[in-house]
């Protein structure tokens, strides 16, 4: 079996940030959703992997290479502009050939993994098997009707009044015979070519099409509050380890990482936290749940429920939280005279400050 990760796409639900980076790489527990989606991958057993990439693939190809160092031989497949989750399978043909393939979304997460739904998948080889997760509210997912074995009766997407619970999520298993339903069906009303409408094409034409039901922590990192989310989560498996400086005047709570060259100054740090290789904190409380990346300074500040990524700069701010700073970022004190508030804020930025 070879393995489709789906890493263009235009991200924005995802901005600022997908401005200047392709929201697969926004870090989770400071590594990026693709190489936390390539693990899963990895744990299939499948060594060959398609990614596919958009406009910003060169950044993905600087962070992913080969794939060697994770185990894995990389091919990229280029996307001139975002056309759908089908025509990435239509772009891939060559890449694929006639074997078997897992499709993955390079911005899903799925921790529990889904080796016992490959397996089965295997074991059965229907022409496409799904794989479904209960949702609260099913009517802004493509949801799957199934027949009593689990067979699917029909796929509806982001139905008004859903007849079931059961939502797609980024993961597909697909025998060859998705080639000739991507090759059948026509872009739907917002213009791209929907996976749904070539596994729909697929159980009107006949095929077995089944779904398994994945029942472990799910989350699509689309949004900056699914980012934070899925990293509170994450967050929840990390096991203390100093390898950075840590003061006497500091205290760490709970599970703390301190990567190498960091150094915590003078500051309380309630885990779950990892603060990146050559990181400041000082005069600081920070945690839980927060990552904080590589490089960054942090001082006279407190924050919280947060991702910070590489580079920025977090000076005498108190009371963060919920908070996705960017690369490079600066926030600070407004020098001068009277207090006041300055900002430097680019496109689609959110700023909310208390009252
Ligand atoms: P989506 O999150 O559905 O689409 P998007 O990236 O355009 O995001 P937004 O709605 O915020 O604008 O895409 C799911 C995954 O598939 C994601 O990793 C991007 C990828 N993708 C492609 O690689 N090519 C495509 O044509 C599309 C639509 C998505």
């Amino acid at each position: 079996m070879k393995a489709l990760v789906l890493s263009g796409g235009a991200g924005t639900r995802l901005r600022p940030f997908s401005h200047s980076m392709p929201k697969q790489l926004i870090p989770i527990a400071n590594r990026p959703v693709l190489e936390h989606v390539l693990d899963k991958v990895r744990e299939l057993g499948v060594s060959e992997v398609g990614v596919i990439v958009g406009d910003r693939s060169a950044q993905i190809v600087a962070a992913i290479g080969d794939g060697s160092r994770l185990g894995l031989k990389v091919t990229y497949i280029h996307q001139d502009e975002p056309r759908g989750l089908a025509h990435c399978v239509v772009l891939a043909r060559e890449f694929l050939g006639d074997d078997d393939f897992v499709m993955y979304l390079g911005d899903n997460m799925l921790p529990d993994g889904v080796t016992d739904i490959a397996r089965e998948f295997t074991q059965e080889r229907p022409a496409a098997q799904v794989v479904v997760h209960k949702v609260a509210d099913p009517r802004s997912f493509g949801v799957a009707e199934l027949d009593r074995d689990g067979r699917i009766e029909r796929l509806v997407e982001k139905p008004a009044e859903p007849r079931s619970d059961l939502a797609l999520i980024g993961v597909y298993f697909f025998t060859p015979a998705i080639h000739e339903a991507v090759g059948a069906i026509s872009p739907s009303a917002r213009g791209e070519l929907e996976i749904t409408d070539a596994v729909q094409w697929l159980v009107t034409q006949g095929a077995q099409v089944t779904a398994s039901e994945y029942s472990g922590y799910w989350k699509d990192t689309g949004r900056v509050d699914d980012v934070l989310e899925c990293n509170s989560k994450l967050l929840e498996g990390v096991v203390s380890s100093v390898q950075g400086e840590v003061d006497a005047a500091s205290e760490l709570i709970g599970p703390v990482v301190v990567d190498k060259g960091a150094r915590v100054l003078a500051s309380r740090i309630v885990g779950p936290v990892i603060v990146g290789a050559g990181t400041t904190v000082e005069h600081s409380r920070i945690g839980p749940n927060t990552s904080i990346g590589v490089d960054c300074v942090l001082r006279h500040t407190s924050i919280g429920s947060s991702i910070v990524l590489e580079g920025a700069q977090v000076t005498g701010v108190q009371g963060l939280h919920g908070s996705l700073i960017g690369r490079m970022a600066c926030v600070g004190e407004a020098e001068g005279p009277a207090p006041h508030h300055r900002l430097v804020v680019g496109d689609h930025t959110r700023i909310e400050v208390a009252a």
